[in-house]
């Protein structure tokens, strides 16, 4: 595997491989196997893969959780390696800005729902820096895991916004057997912790089946006590949404999905799944 840490060692490198596809997996490190689903995907159709590792400083709202955020590099390195990545970019932060830079984008509702109520700036710094990253490496295909559906549908808005040419692609949740969703914050979940943490996917895997017994409404107020019930767990939102708009869906909606954030401990936790 190439690794490169600046811009344009490896944009020198990519101009190079003209003509053939490339897949981009950008990631803040610590891999598990959620982060390699997405390597293996973009290695099944394309001549390149690129990864990148970057714990982006922008769109952290908490200090102590950017401070605190896993860097096993030497550990990642092996996981790529293993997992036959060609590329990766891990960058400084240097490198990505420059002192006082400003960034917004517009991308409406978006921004200030579920996550961006309760993490706010997060989407502008996921933005700027995916952005950046995409004028970096100008991927063929951009994947992105379904863990952060949110961020999902906030980047395909920036990609439509701005005409960026990229295909996106959507990858599945990776879970560890008992149901709780793969995260670089798993190892901060003391062992209590880790079993109250169960909560989030069996309430999550509650609302998928009982969806046509239950009105909306219901279905909320009560996966919301399910969560509430469960010692240690602070759930911040239990919400089922419209799968595009991520605004509150109705029984008519064409796509639906049920998203949830809880602190667990001292750990903050996603998770979602798709119900329609
Ligand atoms: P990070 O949390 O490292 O995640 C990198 C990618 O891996 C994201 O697309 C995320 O959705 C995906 N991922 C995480 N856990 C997963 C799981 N259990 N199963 C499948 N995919 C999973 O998301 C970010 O980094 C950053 O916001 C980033 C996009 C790199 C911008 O800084």
């Amino acid at each position: 595997m190439k690794i490169f840490s600046t811009r344009s060692e490896i944009q020198q490198y990519l101009t190079r491989l003209n003509g053939k596809t490339i897949g981009f997996v950008p990631t803040m490190g610590a891999l598990h196997r959620g982060h390699i689903s997405l390597i293996e995907q973009a290695k099944a159709t394309n001549h390149v893969v690129v990864c990148s590792i970057f714990v982006n400083p922008t769109q952290f709202n908490d200090p102590k959780d950017l401070q605190n955020y896993p860097r096993p590099i030497a550990a990642d390195i092996s996981k790529l390696e293993a997992a036959g990545c060609d590329i990766l970019f891990n960058p400084p932060v240097s490198e990505i800005y420059d002192d006082n830079e400003h960034w917004h984008l517009n991308i409406g509702q978006l921004e200030f729902l579920l996550e961006g109520e309760f993490r706010p700036g997060h989407y502008q710094g996921v933005t700027q820096v995916v952005y950046k990253l995409l004028d970096i490496v100008k991927p063929t295909t951009l994947y992105l895991g379904q863990k952060d559906y949110q961020q999902f549908m906030v980047v395909s808005r920036m990609v439509e916004i701005l005409d960026i040419p990229v295909k996106m692609v959507m990858c599945p949740i990776e879970r560890e057997v008992d149901g709780l969703a793969m995260s670089s914050r798993n190892i901060h979940l003391t062992a209590d912790d880790r079993q109250h943490s169960l909560i989030l996917s069996k309430t999550l895997n509650w609302l998928k089946t009982n969806f046509d017994i239950k009105n909306i409404f219901q279905l909320e107020q009560d996966a919301m006590a399910m969560l509430q019930s469960e010692p240690g767990v602070d759930p911040e939102y239990i919400e089922i949404a419209d799968g595009k708009t991520l605004l509150p869906a109705n029984e008519n909606s064409i796509s639906i999905v049920a998203l949830t954030a809880a602190r667990v401990g001292k750990t903050r936790l996603i998770d979602n799944v798709v119900i329609r």
